[in-house]
């Protein structure tokens, strides 16, 4: 079953389902109004852990970039004993080209707190902490506003709230970020949240054993959660009945998605579609087609980290297989930037080397190291300074930092070796076309 009415957006009117100057922030009364924490209400009369398994069984896959199982992360969390328990909620949405949780806060706000709400039930957390963009200071207020209609109406509160059906109570914090990308990296959120710099942590112990302030913590993104509330409500069969499953033997990619499209398409925005949707059905049905009427380039797959698709890529499906079958790192965020014929492929790989050299923390050698001097070599390309010699240097310095081969702790510097390496090899025509040829001496002796 396609995704022909909106799930996530039911009360977004977005594009194609609604003209835009209908939006608005849905408070508390009119989410309540158009069935919101109904689900809340089911869950609450399940086990926590039938609430688990539901999850589980669903197949929910983090919409945060890594595509982890979500239920399958519940149940790292040990036995509860007296101390807290933690729900850290990722807002930090800093990777470039992807603003797909902006338009859930912007809109509707409860969708998510009501994610938040029961996960916490489901997995026996008592304190969340909403972690927002640094640079989203308007969807903090909205955010803010949001969690404190929650409190009036006892969703968040003492004992005996959760509408008064629980027992079980849950306090929920808003905490602004520092504004850098790293910060949005589980560990640095929670080093973040500590009132610290936020430097990723070195894994193992993993957050859901030892997290924020040393206890049991629960990380999810905010369209994962948002997607909680609809499955207990309406169901598993019917959550499995959107999206794909996979085509190469793994494990499925269910739901739909909020797919965030920027670049050279007419209708850039943020778009509800199925998982496993072609990004050329994507950019002709939903974006009304390529700008200009220009021709298909490439494609970021979804956030700068996940490398790019090339021209004979445009039919790519959007789902969680998509590294494996294109030649990227993932489906990443699903928020795709389409180049046309005209983008200068060189300016666009040094335009995110650039990113990356300025948002590396500095932790680990091969990254801070890694990123600087790729962004210098790309730089030196662009200008027409660069050598044959240095393309394979740049290969060479992508190809050894990152968590794959092992030399640094967390996954900023896999994005940027990634981003630099597909560039590269499925454009490499134009950097060849940039780049002096290495003169050899001849014939000495
Ligand atoms: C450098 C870096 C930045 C990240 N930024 C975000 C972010 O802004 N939002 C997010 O949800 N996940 C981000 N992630 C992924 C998180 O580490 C984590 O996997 C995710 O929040 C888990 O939620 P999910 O399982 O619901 O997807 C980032 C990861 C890295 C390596
Ligand atoms: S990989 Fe880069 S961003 Fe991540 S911890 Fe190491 S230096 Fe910092």
């Amino acid at each position: 079953m396609p995704v022909t009415e909106p799930v996530l957006c039911k009360r977004i009117p977005t594009p194609p389902w609604g003209d835009p100057k209908d939006r608005h922030v849905v408070g508390y009364d009119e989410y309540v109004k158009t069935g919101g924490y109904q689900a809340l209400e089911k869950a609450l009369a399940m086990k926590p852990a039938a609430v688990v398994d539901l999850i589980k069984d669903s197949q929910l896959r983090g919409r945060g970039g890594a595509g982890f199982p979500c239920g399958l992360k519940w149940t790292f969390l040990p036995e509860p004993d007296d101390g807290r328990r933690y729900l850290a909620v990722n807002c930090d949405e800093a990777e470039p080209c992807t603003f797909k949780d902006r338009l859930l806060i912007d809109f509707d706000p409860h969708l998510v707190l009501e994610g938040i709400a029961i996960t916490c039930y489901a997995c026996g957390l008592d304190t969340a902490y909403f972690f927002i963009r640094g640079e989203y200071r308007k969807q903090a207020k909205i955010v803010q506003n949001a969690i404190d209609e929650a409190y009036q109406h006892g969703i968040f509160g003492n004992k005996g709230s959760m509408k008064g059906k629980s027992d079980f109570a849950v306090e929920c914090y808003m905490h602004l970020s520092a504004g850098a990308y790293i910060c949005g990296e589980e560990t640095g959120m929670l080093e973040c949240i500590e009132g610290k710099r936020g430097w990723p942590r070195i894994k193992p112990p993993f957050p859901a054993v030892k997290g924020l302030f040393g206890r049991p913590t629960i990380i999810n993104n905010v369209e994962t959660l948002a997607a909680v509330g609809p499955i207990v409500e309406y169901g598993i069969e019917w959550w499995t009945g959107m999206g794909c499953e996979s085509s190469v033997g793994g494990p499925p990619s269910y739901g739909p998605k909020l797919m965030g499209v920027s670049g050279h398409v007419n209708k850039p925005g943020v778009y509800e579609v199925d998982l496993g949707i072609p990004l050329s059905k994507l950019v002709n049905d939903y974006c009304g087609g390529m700008r200009g009427g220009k021709q298909f380039k490439g494609a970021i797959a979804g956030g700068v980290s996940m490398g790019v698709l090339g021209p004979d890529q445009f039919d790519a499906e959007m789902d969680f297989d998509i590294g494996r079958k294109y030649q990227v790192l993932g489906l990443g965020t699903a928020c795709p930037t389409i180049f046309d014929q005209d983008t200068d492929m060189v300016a666009v790989a040094r335009n995110i080397a650039r990113f990356f050299a300025h948002e590396s923390c500095g932790q680990c050698t091969p990254c801070r190291e890694g990123t600087t001097w790729t962004y210098k070599l790309l730089s030196r390309i662009e200008r027409g300074e660069g050598t044959s010699k240095d393309l394979d240097l740049l290969l060479e310095i992508a190809g050894s930092m990152g968590i794959m081969p092992g030399t640094t702790i967390c996954g900023l510097a896999d994005g940027a070796n990634w981003a630099v390496r597909t560039i590269i090899n499925k454009f490499r025509d134009e950097f060849e076309a940039r780049v002096k040829p290495v003169l050899v001496p001849l014939g000495v002796g």
